[in-house]
C-alpha cells in the first residue's frame, strides 16, 4: 500500500483539469481522500498512491473520467438564487414570447445542470405563470459532466431536503408526487426538460450542430472552476449558441470579460448577458415591420400569458 505523495495529488489534479478543465488548488488536496473513496474501493483498493501508481502504469480513459467527476461540485436547489428567474418572469420572457409568436416555441440550455433543479425551475416557472404556452414547444435541455448527476436529473426524483430548499409549498403539492421519503416531478414538467451527460469544454460540444439555438441559457456556478482561457473558449461557444436577441444568466460572481462579444445589462436586482451588437427581444423590435394582427397593447401585456398568480 502506497501513501500519496505530493507529487500524486499533482498527477490527479493535472489529470482532473485535462478531462473537466477543473482547475483545483493544492490547498483543497484533502478533497482527493473524501471524495475518491469509492473509486477506490471499485478498484479494490484503500489508498491514493496505488491509484495513481495504476493510472501512470496504463492508460483507463474511463477510470480517469470516473475521477474528474467525483471530483466535481454539485451543489444546486430549486430556483437558486431567485432573481434570475424572476427577472425572466417578469420582464425578460414576456417580450422574447412576442418576437416567437409565430414559431411558438422557445428554447432553454441549464449548463452544468447538476441534478436538475435549475432546469425543473425553469420549467416550473413558465407553466406556473404563462399557462398559455402549454401549447407551445417548450424545451429545456440540461447538461453536466457528472454521470452520477445527470441520472439524478434524469429520474427527477428528491429527497425532502431538497425539495424544502428553495420550492414554494404549493410548486411541491402541484408539480411532485410524494413516493416514500422523497418527491417524484410530475410528468408534465418532466417531459419539457431533457438530460445528457456533456462535457462544456470537451472536444465535443454539446450542441454543436448549427440548428442548435438557444433563447436563454444559465451557465450558472461552474465558471468559477474553469482557468481564464477556458472560460473564454466556453463564453465563445456559448455565443454561438445563442439567438441574437437571446439572453446568458451566469452565477452571481461569474462575469464574461470580452465586452465585444457579451454586454451587461442590470436589472431585478441581479445581471444578464446579451450579445453586443444583438438584436433586444423588446416590443419594439417584434413590431418593426412586422403585421401582428394583435394591438400591441395585448401583446405587451404579460398577463395575457400568464395567469396572474404569484
Ligand atoms: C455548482 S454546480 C452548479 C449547478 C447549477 N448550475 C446551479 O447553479 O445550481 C456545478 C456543476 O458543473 C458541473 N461541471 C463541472 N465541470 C464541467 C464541465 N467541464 N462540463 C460540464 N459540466 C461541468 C459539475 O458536475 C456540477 O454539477
Amino acid at each position: 500500500m502506497v501513501q500519496a505523495t505530493s507529487s500524486d495529488y499533482g498527477y490527479l489534479r493535472q489529470m482532473v483539469f485535462s478531462i473537466s478543465q477543473n482547475v483545483l488548488d493544492p490547498s483543497r488536496d484533502y478533497l482527493f481522500d473524501s471524495r475518491l473513496t469509492k473509486v477506490l474501493r471499485n478498484q479494490g483498493m484503500s489508498q491514493l498512491g496505488d491509484l495513481v501508481r495504476l493510472l501512470q502504469s496504463r492508460r483507463d480513459t474511463k477510470l480517469e473520467r470516473d475521477i474528474a467527476e467525483a471530483m466535481t461540485i454539485n451543489e444546486t436547489s430549486f430556483f437558486r438564487d431567485s432573481r434570475p428567474f424572476e427577472l425572466l418572469r417578469n420582464e425578460l420572457l414576456p417580450p422574447m414570447l412576442i418576437t416567437r409568436r409565430q414559431t411558438r416555441s422557445l428554447r432553454f440550455w441549464s449548463a452544468a445542470c447538476s441534478s436538475g433543479q435549475e432546469a425543473y425551475s425553469l420549467a416550473m416557472m413558465t407553466r406556473e405563470y404563462f399557462p398559455l404556452l402549454a401549447s407551445w414547444n417548450i424545451r429545456i435541455e440540461g447538461t453536466d459532466i457528472c454521470a452520477e448527476v445527470v441520472e439524478r436529473a434524469q429520474a427527477g426524483r428528491y429527497h425532502r431536503i431538497e425539495i424544502n430548499r428553495g420550492l414554494p409549498a404549493r410548486f411541491i403539492v402541484k408539480y411532485f408526487n410524494k413516493v416514500l421519503e422523497d418527491w417524484l416531478i410530475k410528468p408534465e414538467i418532466k417531459e419539457m426538460c431533457a438530460f445528457r451527460q456533456s462535457n462544456l469544454c470537451g472536444p465535443q460540444f454539446p450542441f454543436a450542430r448549427t440548428t442548435d439555438r438557444f433563447d436563454v441559457v444559465f451557465l450558472r456556478n461552474v465558471m468559477l472552476y474553469f482557468s481564464p482561457e477556458t472560460r473564454k473558449m466556453l463564453l465563445e461557444r456559448i455565443h454561438r449558441v445563442l439567438e441574437p436577441d437571446g439572453i446568458l444568466f451566469l452565477g452571481a460572481s461569474e462575469q464574461p470579460a470580452d465586452p465585444s462579444l457579451w454586454t451587461s445589462v442590470l436589472a431585478g436586482g441581479t445581471c444578464y448577458f446579451r450579445k453586443s451588437g444583438g438584436r433586444e427581444g423588446s416590443v419594439f423590435e417584434a413590431e418593426k415591420g412586422a403585421d401582428l394582427g394583435t394591438p400591441r397593447m395585448v401583446l405587451a401585456d404579460p398577463r395575457n400569458y400568464s395567469n396572474g398568480a404569484t
